[in-house]
């Protein structure tokens, strides 16, 4: 059996350091917000080279306040892509404001730049670029559109935890950066997390006090605001894990250039990492358009996969409203149809990844030796 993702294995490879850190706020009974947090926000937002880091209890959470913060609201358009997790889109429906899509690029499964200005309207507020799989988008064409426009741009960085474009960190590439502490996630909490970081005094101060009912100090409400506060517990865990997301983000790294490499000619498409990426592979996701059989074969051989997502946002039947159609889309729809993730985890080894190329490349030269019986048939 091959998991798509290993919660177990890295629990164990940490489990003193993370039983430590769990016992020291059930000492001091901190159990949201408190030292820990206070801590966790300072260092990851360190990690991202951004100023300021506000935790929240998820990274949806992240997303809709960051939208608050840049004033978004009802009568308002946000530009973002339909080939995402549904959190990316729910956010801007939370604020009031008007989801707005445009297609992707194909290679990346980010944002087409080229696709931003035609979306473009006099309600258009703000850009959401979706950093997929751990991959940045193409933030430097993006940032170009908004500054000319006058549009804000919040990052959903919630896939991409150390990613860089050029050189530069995910997260502090454009206005505000949005995080998830999902468990599975390249940095995940023992529950829900998630972060906004931002350089922005003002954006931090008000996300700030967005987090926490709106208060400016205890039961002085000057905002109405949400309990969306970060725990105590997921702190501590997250200062733990931090200190090894470095060595799990290039283990991850590893493993993606050895899968590339085993399935380099296999009739799959694998990922294209950008020479402006550092790409950190929350997701290996290869293109197939023989997906269904793919999987299937897989499961038979005990190798777990995931596909996302099996639906772009605009067909969901949630977002009917918005009055989008199958076809607008087009590389959104493909790719919807032929990703499929393999599984990518840190503590994945040489032998897990032979085994899983060995089964696609195994699948593929079946598939072709039964096209080739049917024509001599
Ligand atoms: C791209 C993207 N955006 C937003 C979210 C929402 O994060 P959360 O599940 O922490 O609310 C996720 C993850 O679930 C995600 O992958």
């Amino acid at each position: 059996m091959i998991p798509f993702v290993d919660l177990k294995a890295q629990y164990v490879s940490i489990k003193d350091e993370v039983n430590a850190a769990i016992q020291g706020v059930l000492q001091t009974c901190q159990f949201t917000l408190g030292t820990e947090v206070a801590a966790f926000e300072a260092e990851f937002a360190a990690y991202c080279e951004a100023k300021h880091g506000i935790g929240v209890n998820t990274g949806t959470s992240a997303l809709h306040l960051a939208l608050l913060a840049a004033n978004i609201g009802p009568g308002d358009e946000v530009i973002t892509v339909p080939f995402t997790f549904v959190a990316t889109v729910s956010a801007i429906c939370y604020t009031g404001a008007r989801p707005v899509f445009v297609d992707i690029d194909p290679r990346t499964f980010n944002i087409d730049p080229d696709a931003i200005e035609a979306a473009i309207t006099d309600r258009t507020k703000a850009i959401i670029p979706v950093h997929l799989y751990g991959q940045p988008a193409d933030m430097d064409p993006i940032l170009e559109i908004a500054r000319r426009r006058g549009l804000a741009v919040i990052e959903d960085a919630c896939q991409a935890h150390g990613a860089e474009y050029k050189g530069r960190r995910a997260g502090s590439l454009a206005d505000i950066g949005c995080f998830s502490f999902y468990p599975g996630k390249n940095l995940g909490a023992y529950g829900e997390g998630g972060m906004v970081v931002t350089d922005n005094a003002e954006y931090a101060r008000t996300v700030r006090m967005l987090r926490d009912w709106g208060a400016e100090r205890k039961y002085h409400h000057v905002l109405k605001g949400y309990n969306y506060r970060l725990e105590g517990i997921q702190g501590a865990v997250l200062r733990v894990k931090l200190r090894h997301l470095e060595t799990w983000t290039e283990a991850r790294r590893a493993a993606a250039a050895r899968y590339d490499r085993l399935l380099a000619g296999s009739g799959v498409r694998t990922p294209e990492a950008m020479p402006y990426a550092r790409h950190v592979y929350h997701i290996y996701a290869i293109r197939t358009s023989n997906r269904r059989a793919l999987q299937d074969a897989l499961h038979a051989q005990g190798i777990q996969t995931g596909i996302h997502y099996p639906t772009p946002v605009h067909l969901l039947p949630a977002f009917a409203d918005l009055g989008y159609a199958r076809g607008e889309f087009p590389h959104a729809e493909q790719a919807a149809e032929e990703v499929l993730s393999l599984p990518m985890f840190p503590e994945l080894t040489a032998e897990q990844c032979e085994v899983v190329a060995r089964a696609v490349r195994g699948h593929a030269a079946e598939r072709l030796e039964s096209k080739a019986l049917a024509g001599t048939a």
